[in-house]
């Protein structure tokens, strides 16, 4: 029996980056999946994984900026698989600037999707847990923010630490309840995302501003989507039953280097 057959998994974002990462890993240990994004890639995506896995899988297009359209995810998944037992909040956006000149729409933007974005999917989930009898639910914050920032991500660091907070305070919240509540703090990955983050920091040479990444890792390469869904996918199962509360650093080793200078090697 693999590690997630029987759960139904609701994973925003999963189009593209790490969301398709993260739903390969749930279809490849047999969870069934709501597969949610404002893309209707996602429903190329989700063919992709039905065929190679035979996965039970929905696709809805949404904001999950939008509550209502969050809480119409969550029912949509009810309606389908009678249960909802993941939520994976990965769904976010990033977009660099100066901080002197950051415009406030794109510091709301920022918070639009990013932290009320994960506040609406577990407000829309959190109700069909408890009538479940418990759940679990992945929060993809980050080591920008609450470990680590380079300069322009004032925005998106903002969000990314707050979503510790929240982590924590729903895993307290919920924990007598049986709904456990983690978070991932990737360090890089190779995603669309990184992608345009390496293109607005070098237009010039992007790859450069990507291998430049990987030599600062101790680990020498980004993370690829797949390592990062099979964290979620352990998040997600009953093999993590006792963590909740958790802030999970994946990151290749890239928070640890104190000097760049001292050492034997
Ligand atoms: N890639 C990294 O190195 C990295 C590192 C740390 C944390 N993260 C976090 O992981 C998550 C995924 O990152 P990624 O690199 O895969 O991003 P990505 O931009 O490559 O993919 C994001 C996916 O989310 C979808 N999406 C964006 N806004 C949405 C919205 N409002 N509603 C629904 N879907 C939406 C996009 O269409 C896309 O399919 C983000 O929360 C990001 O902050 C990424």
């Amino acid at each position: 029996m693999a590690k997630l057959d029987g759960k139904v998994a609701l994973i925003t974002g999963a189009a593209a980056g790490l969301g398709e990462g993260i739903a390969t890993a749930y279809a490849k240990y047999g969870a069934k999946l709501c597969m949610v994004d404002l893309s209707k890639d996602v429903e190329k995506t989700a063919q992709k994984l039905r065929q190679e896995y035979g996965a039970e899988i929905i696709t809805v297009i949404a904001n999950v900026a939008d509550k209502e359209q969050m809480k119409a995810a969550a029912a949509q998944t009810i309606e389908a698989f009678g249960a909802l037992n993941v939520a994976c909040c990965n769904a976010g956006v990033c977009r660099l600037a100066p901080f002197e000149e950051m415009p406030d729409e794109i510091r709301d933007f920022h918070i639009d999707v990013n932290i009320k974005g994960v506040w609406n999917t577990c407000q829309s989930v959190i109700p069909y847990m408890l009538k479940n009898g418990g759940g679990n639910i992945v929060i993809a914050s980050s080591v920008t923010g609450d470990i680590v920032a380079d300069a322009g991500e004032a925005a998106y660091a903002m969000t990314k630490a707050a979503l510790v907070g929240l982590t924590k305070c729903l895993a307290v919240e919920y924990a007598d309840r049986n709904i456990r509540v983690n978070c991932s703090q990737l360090g890089y990955a190779r995603t669309p995302m990184v992608e345009k983050m390496a293109v607005e920091s070098n237009p010039a040479d992007p790859e450069r501003a990507i291998m430049d990444i990987a030599k600062g890792v101790p680990m020498k390469r980004l993370a690829k989507p797949i390592e990062v869904g099979e964290l979620f996918a352990f998040l997600g199962s009953d093999e993590s039953s006792y963590l909740t509360g958790s802030q999970i650093v994946i990151d290749g080793g890239s928070t640890l280097p104190e000097t760049m200078s001292i050492g034997t090697n």
